[in-house]
């Protein structure tokens, strides 16, 4: 088989990659390790930032967002009994977020590919990427029992933390910069009206908590837990006690509670490879950088790594050009490390960590500096909303 561009991994930034390409004429085929149904029982976050939002409905993915999804115009951050409300809109000059799941995005762009008639192969196995830093680059990968080869002009390594693509890149190239927190969030997904229309992210001596949502009837909560907690450790009732104890009291008071839906423990890791280019294979998403989940920037981090790419490669298609094509890694790797330290910084606040008594006093003081300075304000906002693509 031969396509021009070969994407690896059909998550969301995979499968907006290749729609946005398609409508610019850029033939794609996408390989993904999992069957569709895998793809779409992964829960992850679910705040969009205007630039995704926008991306989606010009690739004609975004009626049942904008008819689904919510517009937040602002959050709350909580410390103890103080609870902090940040004015995205009238902070940044109106800008706002979309609360609407990752997974339904994912939802939405499969069937936006197959209304195209886009190839996405599921089940692919052993997928090996050759010859990258070739004109003729190659993937080979296994499907019922047989190995196919699909020749390209360009691979997009959509594959996630764990996939292949970047490991197609020579250890001697590759530039690792990675930062593991000693504790994960234990997450559940209960079928209960939130707790609050607006996100709440909490800090407090316990530990850190967020009380979000997916819609009217379904709520998701995270707690803090140390790094090598087990689920089973946790009932439900254990989890909505542990919650209460770490919100302001009068949130804790109007929390409702209910059967999980899903409960899991995502580890808290900050993570960028340079380059994210290494012959004409490309890394976008998660195959490329991580964020730690406070600040919801790991899917957004991932389209804009898709907006850069996706016009580089319909401006080589086009009208020849490169330049899109050599300036990919350092434009995505600016973004990112803005990204990566408002993910950091957010971590670090709202955590509890082993702390010297001098670091709690500092974390103190920067919240009240928070609470009383608009400037402080505006920084967290604008941050959250989402920096310009540029
Ligand atoms: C979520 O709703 O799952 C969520 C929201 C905001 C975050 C992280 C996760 O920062």
């Amino acid at each position: 088989m031969k396509t021009q561009v070969a994407i690896i991994g059909a998550g969301p930034s995979g499968l907006l990659l290749s729609q946005r390409l398609h409508l610019a004429g850029v033939e794609t085929v996408v390989l993904e390790r999992h069957s569709r149904d895998h793809v779409l029982s992964r829960i992850r976050a679910g705040v969009l930032e205007q630039g995704l939002a926008d991306m989606l409905r010009a690739a004609g993915v975004g009626d049942r967002m904008d008819a689904e999804g919510e517009i937040h115009d602002g959050c709350e951050i909580a410390f103890e009994d103080n609870r902090l409300r940040i004015d995205f809109a009238e902070l940044t000059g109106g800008k706002t977020v979309m609360v609407y799941g990752q997974t339904e995005v994912t939802r939405d762009l499969y069937k936006a590919r197959d209304a195209m008639g886009g190839t996405i192969i599921h089940n692919a196995e052993n997928v090996a990427l050759h010859d990258v830093d070739s004109d003729s680059p190659y993937v080979t990968y296994e499907k019922d029992g047989e190995t196919h080869r699909l020749d390209c002009e360009f691979i997009a390594g959509c594959d996630g933390f764990h996939g292949p693509s970047r490991k197609a890149i020579p250890a001697d190239r590759l530039k690792v910069f990675e930062k593991v927190y000693p504790f994960g969030w234990l997450g559940i997904l209960s079928e209960t009206p939130p707790v609050s229309e607006e996100l709440i992210y909490s800090g407090h001596p316990r530990g850190f908590a967020l009380c979000s949502l997916r819609s009217r009837v379904l709520s998701r909560y995270y707690v803090q837990v140390p790094a090598d907690e087990k689920v089973d450790n946790w009932s439900d009732d254990r989890f909505w006690e542990e919650l209460k104890s770490r919100l302001p009291s009068d949130v804790a008071a109007d929390l409702v509670t209910g059967p999980s839906i899903e409960k899991s423990i995502a580890p808290l890791r900050s993570f960028v490879a340079e380059p994210l280019r290494y012959g004409r294979m490309f890394l976008v998403g998660d195959a490329g950088h991580i964020v730690p989940p406070t600040g919801a920037k790991g899917l957004n981090l991932a389209a804009s790594d898709v907006f850069y790419l996706s016009n580089a490669l319909i401006d080589y298609y086009r009208a020849d050009d490169e330049t899109g094509i050599e300036h990919y890694a350092e434009k995505a790797l600016r973004r990112i490390w803005l990204a990566e330290r408002f993910s950091w910084w957010m971590t670090t606040l709202l955590h509890k960590f082993d702390e010297e008594a001098f670091d709690v006093r500092v974390k103190r003081a920067e919240l009240d500096h928070l609470v009383h300075s608009r400037a402080a304000q505006t920084a967290l906002a604008e941050n959250y909303v989402g920096l310009p693509y540029d």
